[in-house]
């Protein structure tokens, strides 16, 4: 008869469980120094060895030849344990003997010495589910526990027990077990199957268990089924994933504001019979991954991926600014927490996808910082109308000159009035900036990322060359080309990322030349947006140097 997997390869010593070392090493030592306690506590999430531990716990105590804490598994007790012939290992399940009579005859029962082992143990498992009189008559016996007793209780939800019969317990808390931990218990099960496992399906079955070695197991079980070799395409089937190109596609076009093609996007995964609520799961796991790249030095702990697949997310999260990913991920959450309460899936997506594709007409909180970043990415800062006294008269010069270039979305905001509040901050100044510039020699290199963008892009900096200045890195190019893609916020932060990527600093952007004649001075469409959020309560700090004008 066919034995699932996670049955078949439950550990029947404390050295096999993996990944709960806080609750095995522990018990194991006390064992070995016969400290028994007669009630323990296993809580901690689900498929992740509280039932196994109970198992092999009971055996420990009454194994008549224990080897550092663990039961020998040969002895006639452990096998009689092993085969469910020994009387004294007693399991209940707490879900369906949940009643107060249920208990009552356990405690009759528990005043009788055990048959054949040392201890009579009583497995009680789910005890959460037991009614309030259970759980009443369950405290007296582990009040004045006859001495060949021991209890384990076993649950998911410690926080259903009254404190009354935790505080009577020896409490352990399982965790959900590392992605590594899972992916080298698959290698092992798989490799005694005499199939294989591929690196990144182990450790793709691993993030989709999500911390339960059992469902680990019930995925490879199937994954098996299939084929005996098991790749990531295996599992992407039997799993029901589609690759991960679609999410990518989506979070790029999300990106460029493109809401056709997200909306095809999701047609045609629509089509191919893809669950809307799983497209918006996977999604959201995707945003939190570009999350956690953007934010952390080395998110690959975290991620559990193959390298392949980090260094695709990496260069998908250089690209998206982070204040986007948020508003992303906010708006995925709702979706999903609307699907689930029964709105209709495919027209929820689409509305979320919308929101995305235009946060302007987004009034949440998440969508309004979006805003704010792009145009602080997109669009200069006015210049200040008068500098403070003590500035130097360059400065006075210099801010005169920043003029906004209006070609990018900003265009569309409403008209600012006219604020007075940024006077006080005074531009730095390009020609000031100039004279102090040092040559950035890494240039080449960068122009070789942006090489990886963009052909186009890099062939417009063709012979060009780059200062550092301060924050600043001053560009001087030949090319007209390259100031008119330069005013574009996108290829702007390209080429800011590129320079962050080579020099490890953010560095704002400026042409390397003398500025001309000053400009009329122009509404900043930044400052109202700031005052929006503002009035939604959310805090702007107004710190921030703008950025220099590329002027040409
Ligand atoms: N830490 C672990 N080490 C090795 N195998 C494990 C571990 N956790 C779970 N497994 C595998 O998963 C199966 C189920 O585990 P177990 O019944 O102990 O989980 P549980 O924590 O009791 O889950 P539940 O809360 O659903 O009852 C085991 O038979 C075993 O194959
Ligand atoms: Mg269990
Ligand atoms: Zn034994």
């Amino acid at each position: 008869m066919y034995q699932v997997l996670y049955r078949k390869w439950r550990p029947r010593r404390f050295a096999d469980v993996v990944g709960q070392p806080q609750v095995t090493v522990t018990l194991q030592h006390e064992l070995t120094e016969g400290r028994i306690a007669h009630a323990y506590l296993f809580t901690g999430s689900r498929g992740t060895g509280k039932t196994t531990c109970a198992k092999i716990l009971a055996k420990a105590v009454n194994c008549l030849n224990p080897q550092e804490g663990d039961p020998c598994g040969e002895c006639e007790i452990c096998r009689a344990a092993d085969d469910g012939s020994l009387m004294d290992i007693v399991e209940i399940d707490a879900a369906s003997n949940n009643g107060v009579d249920n208990i009552r005859s356990l405690r009759e029962e528990a005043n009788f010495t055990p048959a054949a082992a040392k201890y009579r143990v009583y497995i009680i498992d789910e005890v959460h589910m037991l009614s309030v009189g259970a759980f009443n008559a369950l405290l007296k016996t582990l009040e004045e526990p006859p001495p060949h007793v021991i209890f384990i209780l076993a649950t998911t939800e410690v926080h259903k027990l009254p404190a009354t019969i935790l505080s009577r317990c020896q409490r352990f808390d399982f965790r959900r077990i590392p992605p590594e931990d899972i992916a080298q218990r698959l290698h092992y099960v798989a490799q005694e199957e005499g199939a294989s496992i591929e690196e990144d399906a182990a450790l793709l079955l691993a993030r989709l268990a999500d911390g339960a070695l059992r469902d680990a197991l019930s995925l490879l079980d199937q994954c098996l089924g299939r084929s005996r070799t098991v790749t990531e395409a295996v599992v992407n089937e039997t799993a029901g994933l589609a690759g991960r190109d679609h999410l990518y596609a989506f979070a790029q076009a999300v990106h460029q504001q493109d809401a056709a093609s997200v909306l095809e996007l999701i047609a045609h995964l629509h089509e191919g019979s893809k669950d809307m609520a799983r497209l918006c799961e996977e999604l959201s796991s995707h945003y939190r991954s570009l999350m956690l790249i953007k934010t952390m030095k080395d998110a690959r702990n975290l991620l559990a991926i193959s390298q392949e697949e980090y260094a695709r997310l990496e260069k998908q999260a250089l690209s998206i600014p982070l204040t986007t990913v948020l508003h992303c991920l906010d708006t995925l959450q709702d979706a999903l927490e609307k699907m689930g309460r029964g709105a209709d899936r495919r027209t929820e997506m689409e509305m979320a996808a919308i929101r995305l594709c235009s946060p302007e007409l987004d009034t949440g909180s998440a969508a309004i910082l979006r805003r704010i970043e792009a145009l602080e990415r997109g669009a200069p800062r006015r210049a200040a109308a008068a500098p403070p006294v003590s500035e130097e008269p360059q400065a006075q010069e210099s801010t005169e000159e920043t003029a906004p270039v209006q070609q990018d979305r900003q265009a569309e905001e409403p008209a600012a009035q006219n604020s007075s509040r940024h006077a006080a901050q005074p531009a730095a100044s390009t020609a000031d900036l100039a004279k102090n510039a040092v040559p950035l020699d890494a240039w080449p290199e960068i122009l070789q990322i942006m090489k990886g963008y963009s052909a186009t892009i890099s062939a417009a900096f063709t012979g060009s060359s780059a200062y550092v200045s301060g924050d600043y890195v001053l560009i001087d190019a030949p090319r007209e080309m390259a100031f008119e893609l330069l005013r574009k916020s996108s290829q702007r932060g390209k080429m800011r990322d590129a320079i962050q990527q080579v020099t490890g600093r953010v560095y704002k952007l400026g042409p390397y030349r003398r500025p001309e004649a000053p400009q009329e001075q122009q509404e900043d469409p930044l400052l109202q947006l700031a005052s929006m959020a503002r009035e939604a309560g959310i805090e702007v700090t107004e710190t921030k140097e703008p950025e220099l004008e590329i002027q040409t």
